[in-house]
């Protein structure tokens, strides 16, 4: 069966520095896969070739079996696939309500236009609201992103991340700085928003990627070391070693 995303031979070059080595990585449809390894890994830049924020210096990406890599972030987007910013990325100024239709009418392919009252479309009114409820911010509709605790900013993150409707998810770091209990949340939102989908996650709480991944892919200094189930990666003695360095620093 073709691959959702098929990574073959990438290469990301900074300056004269190789960030991404020889990056080989193939992700099954419905699959939920989980990127985890040392800060500066190369693992957001990993995300950014993906969805067309950066293109390789050298290799190949494929979504659904069509080479993507060289699009740009709107056209990967179009094909499929929407994914999440490490640093929250939400309209502060927005109302909640106002960042979901946002992304509903993107995805539904309404334009913007001050003219028309978006409100009034009625596909986009239920879609937006039925997102709310989905990601328990209903009861906060009308209130500007940027007042949201930083959790539920993160909640509409995912959501609005989602609200597109596409098949690949991409997801960075999305519980990160969250309590706990909020983690528990998220995890548990988006399990059950990626249902069906296939979901790419880059997590540091290891929890959440036993919990939550079906396979994992260990990247260090730009390069997969490790890729398998859960159990292979945690029995990889290459993985304990450069976790056990990690420890030592
Ligand atoms: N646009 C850029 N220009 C130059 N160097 C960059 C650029 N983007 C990232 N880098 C470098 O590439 C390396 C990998 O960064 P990246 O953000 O992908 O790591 P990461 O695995 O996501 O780390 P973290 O876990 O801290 O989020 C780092 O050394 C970073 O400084
Ligand atoms: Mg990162």
């Amino acid at each position: 069966m073709t691959a959702a995303i098929d990574i073959r031979a990438v290469e990301k070059r900074f300056g004269n520095i190789n960030i991404i080595r020889d990056l080989n990585l193939s992700v099954a449809k419905g699959e939920r896969h989980a990127i985890i390894g040392p800060n500066g890994a190369g693992k957001s830049t990993t995300f950014n070739l993906i969805s067309g924020h950066l293109k390789p210096t050298s290799g190949e990406i494929r979504l659904n079996g069509e080479v993507i890599s060289g699009l740009r972030p709107f056209e990967v987007n179009r094909r499929g696939l929407s994914r999440s910013f490490q640093v929250t990325n939400v309209f502060a100024k927005m109302t909640v309500w106002e960042n979901v239709r946002c992304a509903v009418l993107w995805a539904t392919g309404h334009r913007y236009a001050f003219w028309k009252n978006v409100d009034e479309l009625p596909e986009v009114r239920r879609r937006t609201a039925e997102i709310l409820e989905d990601i328990h911010l209903i009861h906060r509709r009308d209130v500007p992103a940027g007042l949201l605790t930083y959790a539920e900013q993160r909640e509409l993150e995912i959501g609005i991340t989602i609200a597109g409707g596409a098949d690949v998810i991409m997801l960075d770091e999305p519980t990160a700085g969250m309590s706990h209990a909020e983690t528990e949340r998220a995890v548990a939102l988006i399990r059950r928003l990626t249902e069906g989908r296939t979901l790419v996650i880059v997590e540091h709480d290891m929890s959440v990627v036993f919990g939550l991944a079906d396979r994992i892919s260990v990247l260090v200094y730009g390069h997969i070391i490790a890729s398998g189930t859960p159990e292979q990666v945690r029995g990889d003695p290459k993985v304990k070693e450069a976790y056990l360095g990690e420890e030592a620093h």
